[in-house]
């Protein structure tokens, strides 16, 4: 009997986490059989679809149709979902990945049900500590069985929280993801679709509720983006909850300066994030993809579960502070070194696979 693993996915950056990790479990051919769960948290075609098809991810076995709508309502009628799922599959393992409210569904329903879950992204710690996210980090790393760090600091933070079996560095999977991306795309064609000339603009990104439901924060990074762009063009991505917030606080003026795009395709992602002068994020995901890419990051966050990049100076945190922000976009300032390995050699996925493989089969021995 094959083994049997059951992902569970919701929003965009866990698309973005199972590529590499399903392909790499697809590696150990019929020994493993991967059932994908999608609970339907973000639903939009170019927040979903576009990645299962971009990313040769396998169509989900079950689509939960979930959509949008608050924490408890994501996470408790995901679990109830999930729940069905898990009882009538039975897997051998459960994966979840990254710090959504999918990723917590899924972990609390296996832990619940004595199914081993695996964390994908597991250790990341910041504050403040009531974001969702982190609450979701720290109770599915606290019910997990195994727990995939993406860095060492990672693993030291576990510890610090007396998380030490199971535990293993793996390095970072978008990492995995970005290198093989990055060897099939053109900076210089993605640039000139775009509009910019490479190293001539800024690619920002802004979705995180502690910034796009407070409207002083909201406002204060808008102005920063309308300076910046009177020097430099700033090609912004917009989220469906930042357009949203935008027109309930009526500031589509700020944006009648900037490059402002439907969400796009991750190739395009990594070309811009390669091409750009800076990027100004307060997405986890794009500021450690812009280190990949060598490129500074200004990070629109208090704190930031990747510390490293900051302590190495690579990205600044400049909260949602107008000042720093243009300050940091207009100042050149000399960046840091990249460090080898910080983040794993790119075999993250292939060492999860291997690690997972192991276990179970070592379990039904
Ligand atoms: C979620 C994750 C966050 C991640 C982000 C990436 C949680 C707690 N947060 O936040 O960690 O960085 O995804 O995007 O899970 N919407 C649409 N269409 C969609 C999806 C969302 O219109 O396809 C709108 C809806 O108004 C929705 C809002 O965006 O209410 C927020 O979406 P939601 O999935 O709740 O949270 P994100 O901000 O996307």
């Amino acid at each position: 009997m094959p083994m049997k693993l059951l992902h569970v996915v919701g929003a965009r950056p866990n698309f973005m986490k199972i590529a590499p990790v399903m392909a790499a479990l697809a590696q150990h051919g019929a020994r493993i059989e991967q059932l994908l769960v999608h609970t339907g948290q973000h639903y939009d075609a170019n927040m979903s679809d576009l990645f299962f098809s971009d990313l040769q991810i396998k169509k989900p076995d079950y689509n939960l149709g979930i959509g949008s709508g608050s924490h408890a309502y994501q996470t408790g009628t995901g679990m109830m979902k999930i729940e069905e799922i898990v009882l009538k599959e039975k897997p051998d393992v459960l994966l979840v990945h990254g710090d959504t409210n999918a990723t917590i569904a899924g972990a609390l329903v296996g832990a619940k049900l004595k199914v081993p879950v695996a964390h994908v992204e597991a250790g990341l710690r910041q504050t403040p500590k009531d974001m969702p996210e982190e609450i979701n980090r720290v109770v599915t790393d606290h019910v997990s069985r195994y727990l995939f760090c993406p860095t060492e600091l990672a693993v030291k933070n576990l510890k610090g929280e007396g998380l030490t079996t199971g535990v293993f560095f793996t390095g970072v999977v978008m990492y995995d993801l970005f290198l093989s991306v990055r060897k099939e795309v053109s900076i210089e064609e993605t640039c000139s679709r775009y509009c910019v000339r490479e190293t001539e603009f800024f690619f920002a990104t802004l979705h995180r509720d502690f910034n796009t439901d407070h409207p002083e924060r909201l406002r204060n990074i808008l102005e920063a983006f309308a300076e910046i762009a009177k020097h430099c063009p700033v090609i912004l991505p917009i989220h469906p909850r930042t357009r949203k917030a935008i027109q309930s606080n009526g500031f589509e003026d700020y944006l009648h300066n900037l490059n402002v795009i439907d969400p796009i395709p991750y190739a395009d992602t990594v070309a811009l994030l390669s091409g750009a002068k800076c990027v100004i994020t307060d997405s986890g995901g794009v500021q450690k993809e812009a280190y990949f890419a060598g490129t500074p990051a200004l990070v629109m966050m208090e704190d930031t579960g990747w510390r490293e990049l900051v302590e190495m100076g690579f990205n600044t945190l400049v909260d949602a502070d107008k000042e720093k922000i243009i300050t940091g976009a207009l100042s050149e300032k000399p960046i840091g070194e990249i460090t080898p390995g910080l983040f794993g050699n790119g075999d993250a996925g292939s060492r999860i696979a291997g690690i997972i493989a192991e276990a179970v089969e070592r379990c039904s021995e």
